[in-house]
């Protein structure tokens, strides 16, 4: 089969205006071409598709049967919807969720009152336009302060975690002045922080694996998986999977995660993060239908491997579930 692989590669000499995050989400050239010799390895062609403007063109040009869809996408809160969008206009399946759930999932103050609404616990949150609207943030200290529609930490500090109102006011400046969208402004939940990374869809959606990120440096009541933590991951922070909590926590871990899943319409895989409170009651954070798939850097192959998932395996399960979720292999 011909399986486009629809993707953002980082820039090798990024505009020095823009934020030093700006091209967080996208992929290096080694992560794509990790991940497209995996899809290969199954037999497939896999013609990488830039998901830029010009993908319109390299669609037609390529003329794929199926797309892998990476593409984090650039501008905007639809911007991960933008492939999917087009690939649907075309007719052309594709891997992973649907636009709505990209959207949904990426407007973090969106995504938790869907989830809230469903009564899965998730912090109290504010959010400000611009710094005259925090003085009106209601909520006790700490508190974190990230732009509404963002990831990979992209505007997300150490210092995001505010314990008074001017380091709110200024990270709420920070935010909306340096990314240009609202301020996300969330209760500080100072627990263990854990991801819960899920694969499949209906009924046979499973649990892949949970992943505690156990800061080296600091506590967990100032941990905060910032980009300063994450690029320098290897002396910051170390995996353990499965967590060390309870088996009650975990089952609950797992239950929220399953129906925060199904509720945010998430298909053939997804990261989900939480961190859990003093109650050990999951909170969560957000949701990642893209989550990052560089093998060794990626959470998702990160904890698939410490299962004994390798990362063609990982590659090769996901797009399992979407070939059969499109009838175009047997489940
Ligand atoms: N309400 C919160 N309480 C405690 N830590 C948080 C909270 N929200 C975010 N964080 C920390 O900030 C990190 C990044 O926030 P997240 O919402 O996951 O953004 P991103 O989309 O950039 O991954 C989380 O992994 C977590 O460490
Ligand atoms: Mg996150």
């Amino acid at each position: 089969m011909r399986i486009g692989l629809a993707c953002n590669v980082k820039p090798a000499d990024p505009p020095g205006h823009l934020p030093e995050d700006a091209f967080e989400e996208f992929d290096s050239p080694d992560a794509v071409a990790q991940i497209r010799d995996a899809i290969a390895s199954f037999g497939h062609d896999v013609p990488v598709l830039a998901a830029g403007p010009g993908i319109v063109d390299a669609v037609r040009e390529e003329r794929p049967d199926f797309v892998f869809n990476l593409a984090e996408g650039t501008g905007g809160r639809c911007r991960e919807a933008h492939v999917p969008a087009l690939l649907e206009l075309l007719g052309i399946p594709y891997a992973g969720s649907d636009p709505l759930t990209l959207c949904v999932t990426l407007d973090k103050p969106v995504a938790k009152r869907l989830v809230a609404s469903e009564r899965f616990p998730t912090p109290a949150f504010r959010t400000c336009r611009d710094v005259s609207d925090a003085e009106a943030v209601d909520l006790p200290f700490p508190v974190i302060v990230k732009p509404a529609f963002e990831g990979s930490s992209k505007g997300v500090r150490l210092a995001s975690r505010a314990t008074t109102d001017g380091a709110l006011r200024e990270m709420v400046r920070f935010v909306t002045e340096r990314y240009g969208q609202e301020a996300i402004v969330e209760a500080f939940v100072p627990g263990p922080e854990v991801t819960v990374g899920i694969v499949g869809n209906g009924s046979g959606a499973r649990v892949l694996g949970m992943m505690e990120i156990v800061p080296k440096t600091m506590s967990n009541d100032t941990f905060v998986y910032s980009l300063e933590v994450k690029r320098d991951w290897e002396n910051q922070v170390s995996y353990r999977v499965p967590p060390a909590l309870p088996a009650a926590v975990l089952a609950e871990l797992s239950r929220c995660a399953l129906g925060i899943y199904r509720l945010l319409g998430c298909r053939d895989f997804s990261r989900i993060d939480f961190r859990v409170d003093r109650d050990g009651v999951p909170q969560f954070i957000e949701c990642n239908p893209l989550p990052g798939l560089c093998p060794g850097y990626g959470d998702l192959p990160i904890m698939a491997g410490a299962v004994g998932i390798p990362h063609r395996a990982l590659i090769g399960e996901i797009l399992g579930h979407a070939l059969a979720r499109h009838g175009m292999v047997p489940a």
